[in-house]
């Protein structure tokens, strides 16, 4: 019998078992790579992401967005408005986290006094008061005129805060109203940048 008569024979079954099992292996190993793959990309594309997509153009050149302008109505009451921002914190990117308040009249159609909300007696948090015609803190009294000087209180009680609220920087682009968020030292009577 010639050498490749035996080839075209038909194998015996335990050879039929073992190229039955080489098949399965690479199969298991192909489907094993696929997985390792699909499980890597998860971690990649969160640690690439912040850097391929990027903040807003607001907030990267300091600005930050308080709102539509169409919200503030000209000559209303003022509003206290909490800013948010994306974080940065390594790799994580934490969206919309609360950096501060503002509180904002609308004067005309394009003019808004802004002040920050933190007190600058203690630095808690002032608010309007309910006729919405002056500033309010209500932890220690200091009180406040809608353009931000100190406010003697009706009832003679001392106002402690020891300077004006502190005026921020505000600017209207496509109908948003951006605010330039600073944070001043409370307690002093100059204003102190911290941050
Ligand atoms: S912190 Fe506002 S009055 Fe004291």
């Amino acid at each position: 019998m010639a050498a490749n008569d035996h080839d075209s024979e038909p194998q015996p079954a335990a050879d039929q078992e073992t190229d039955r099992r080489a098949m399965l292996s690479k199969l298991t190993i192909g489907a094993g790579l696929a997985l390792g793959g699909a499980v890597a990309v998860g971690p990649l594309s969160m640690a690439i992401s912040p850097v391929v997509r990027g903040d807003s153009a607001r907030e990267q050149d300091g600005w930050t967005a308080v709102g539509p302008i169409d919200r503030f109505v000209v000559g209303g009451a003022p509003q206290r408005v909490v800013l948010r921002r994306d974080k940065q914190d390594g790799w994580l990117l934490r969206r919309q986290q609360s950096i501060g308040s503002v509180l904002v009249q609308r004067v005309d159609a394009t003019t808004f006094h802004v002040f920050s909300a933190v007190c600058p007696h203690l630095g808690c948090a002032v608010g309007v008061s309910d006729a919405g015609d002056h500033y309010a803190c209500p932890c220690h009294r200091s009180s406040f005129m809608l353009d931000g000087t100190r406010r003697e209180n009706a009832d003679g009680a001392t106002n402690p805060a020891p300077r004006p609220l502190d005026a921020l920087a505000a600017r209207v682009a496509d109908g948003q109203l951006l605010v330039e968020w600073v944070r001043y030292r409370p307690g002093t009577a100059d204003q102190v940048r911290i941050a």
